[in-house]
């Protein structure tokens, strides 16, 4: 059974003013992600990857109302049947924008507040609250207010704080966005070990080429409302017509590669950086000996 299977998902949100026309965001999104599976959602700004990410914990359409036409079954649960407060309990979603979601007075506390809520004994709860910080290497922050930190440390304690309820499902929605390089690749990085490691099935969207080619199993591109290609990364990357399309790049080695390709009549295929490193040294190795 699939952790995650959207059918025929079309969503419009309510119309902003009595008597105006609804806003269409999904037409027909149809996708399966597998148990354990990291699965990238890339999108051009207002492509409806928030909304998307919403509706796979029943906030869509359970809160924001609107017009909901198809199935969202999450770990095999109807998100239309099952309460917000239920799915959340096994359906992690990180926001967009960390600050809304904090209202403890310490990191400590925002990241106790889940699971204190199901009843989780204290002694695990501490040792919860140590994995996840230490996970998102925020562990030495733990007594600090959350609303004094950084833009990338508010996102690294917004993920720490969902993972203390050991969700099943985890959903972020761009949480690198605010984040350095290193602090970028560090949370993909740790993200990708939850897939791996717990069997957690991840869904992140994110416009981080690079970070998704390297970490992430499959990648999903949202466009006109619908998955417009949902493939491993380096299939996707190499798809210039529909990344073109759909307002997207891909990693710069694939760019360069393609247009060696195009003058050098060469025939490269790489989305990771370490594959174009091989590849050029290959070439180098060659062109030397000739
Ligand atoms: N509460 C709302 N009511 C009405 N329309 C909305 C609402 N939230 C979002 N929209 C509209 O839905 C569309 C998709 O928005 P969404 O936030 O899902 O896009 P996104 O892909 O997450 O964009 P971004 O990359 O900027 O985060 C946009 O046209 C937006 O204006
Ligand atoms: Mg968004």
């Amino acid at each position: 059974m699939p952790a995650i299977r959207l059918e025929h998902l079309y969503y419009a949100y309510p119309p902003p003013i009595p008597g105006g026309a609804p806003t269409t965001v999904l037409e027909d999104v149809s996708l399966e992600v597998a148990p354990g599976e990291f699965l990238s959602l890339m999108g051009a700004t207002g492509a409806g990857k928030t909304t998307l990410c919403m509706a796979m914990n029943g906030l869509v359409p359970r809160s924001t109302g609107g017009i909901f036409r198809g199935r969202a079954v999450i770990l095999g649960q109807d998100t239309r049947e099952t309460p917000v407060a239920q799915m959340a309990r096994r359906v992690g979603l990180v926001f967009q924008d960390p600050e809304s979601q904090f209202f403890s007075a310490t990191v400590e506390d925002e990241c106790a507040f889940g699971p204190e809520n199901l009843g989780v004994p204290p002694q695990e709860i501490a040792e919860r609250i140590t994995w996840a910080l230490d996970l998102v290497g925020m562990g030495s922050y733990a007594g600090r207010p959350p609303t004094h930190l950084s833009g990338g440390q508010k996102q690294r304690v917004a993920i720490a704080a969902v993972l203390t309820l050991l969700p099943e499902v985890l959903i972020l929605d761009e949480p690198t966005a605010s984040l350095d390089p290193v602090g970028q690749q560090e949370v993909f990085r740790a993200i990708g070990r939850l897939a791996r490691e717990r069997e957690m099935t991840i869904v992140m969207a994110s416009h981080d080429a690079e970070q998704i080619a390297e970490f992430s199993d499959r990648v999903a591109i949202l466009h006109g409302g619908r998955i417009a290609r949902c493939d491993a990364p380096g299939a996707v990357f190499e798809d210039a017509d529909l990344l073109d399309a759909a307002g997207l790049a891909p990693p710069e080695v694939t760019e360069v590669a393609r247009a060696l390709n195009r003058t050098h009549g060469d025939d490269l295929h790489v989305v990771r950086l370490e594959e174009a490193v091989a590849a050029l040294a290959e070439r180098l190795a060659g062109g030397t000996r000739q």
